[in-house]
């Protein structure tokens, strides 16, 4: 079991350094834990956890190891620094950056290629949703996945039902297991759910059968709320 706090565009250095120290201190039950700072706090996250299980990951990585890419970070210099792995293919970036199929394999492949840890995220819109389309755009995605990625050792793949972000709207247990099941039967990595993830929720989730984990936004800013979670998950 697998809990991933992604923390978006939040904590600075400094909040990230505090709330690290905090972590360290806390009941965090059996799960194994990853924190996932923006860039410029992943620094302060490995030296704040380091000597801990706790791992840190980023939240993207370019397919170049260097090069001409403004803005753009490569996966070797994100294990210079001791980061451990990265999220790829949120749908944010998706959503708002362009992001597609054809560039989270790149990502993914780049990520792998250089020792990281990779939690590659797939899941539909409403629209997809209500349009019963859920099933084919996994395939879409997850598939792409499969046939671009070689190996899949460091490889999980997050549920992240878009309409489930940031809404309050949490899919049911029933709805998670249906599609991790979908995930799995086309690519055999652990599977972790997000969207809306909460102390209240997280037990219930955890406990379906394909749920390996899940993966936290909102609700992983707060430490005493993510190390609930962590406990939570820690019982399925
Ligand atoms: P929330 O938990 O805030 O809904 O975000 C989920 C998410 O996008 C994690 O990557």
């Amino acid at each position: 079991m697998l809990i991933a706090g992604n923390w978006k565009m939040f904590k600075g250095p400094a909040d990230a350094g505090a709330f690290c120290r905090a972590l360290r201190e806390a009941d965090l039950g059996s799960v194994d834990v990853v924190v996932c700072p923006p860039y410029v706090s992943l620094a302060e996250a490995v030296q704040a956890l380091a000597g801990t299980e706790i791992g840190v990951a980023a939240q993207n990585v370019h397919w170049a190891a260097e090069g001409a890419f403004t803005g753009e970070i490569s996966a070797p210099m994100l294990r210079e620094l001791g980061v451990y792995g990265t999220i790829v293919g949120h749908s944010e970036r998706r959503q708002y950056f362009g992001e597609t199929d054809e560039t989270v394999v790149c990502r993914v492949n780049a990520a792998l290629e250089h020792g990281l840890h990779v939690v590659a995220c797939v899941g539909e819109t409403e629209a997809e949703r209500e349009a019963g389309q859920t099933e084919a755009v996994l395939r879409r995605q997850v598939g792409a996945i499969a046939e671009g990625v070689s190996e899949t050792d460091e490889l999980v793949i997050a549920y992240e039902p878009v309409w489930a972000i940031g809404t309050g709207k949490t899919a049911t247990p029933q709805m998670a297991q249906e599609a991790h099941a979908v995930v799995k039967s086309i690519l055999d990595v652990p599977v972790l759910y997000g969207g809306s993830v909460k102390p209240e929720n997280a037990a219930e989730l955890a406990s379906q059968p394909d749920v390996d984990g899940a993966l936290v936004g909102g609700a992983s800013l707060d430490v005493d709320s993510f190390a609930t979670i962590c406990r939570e998950a820690s019982h399925s």
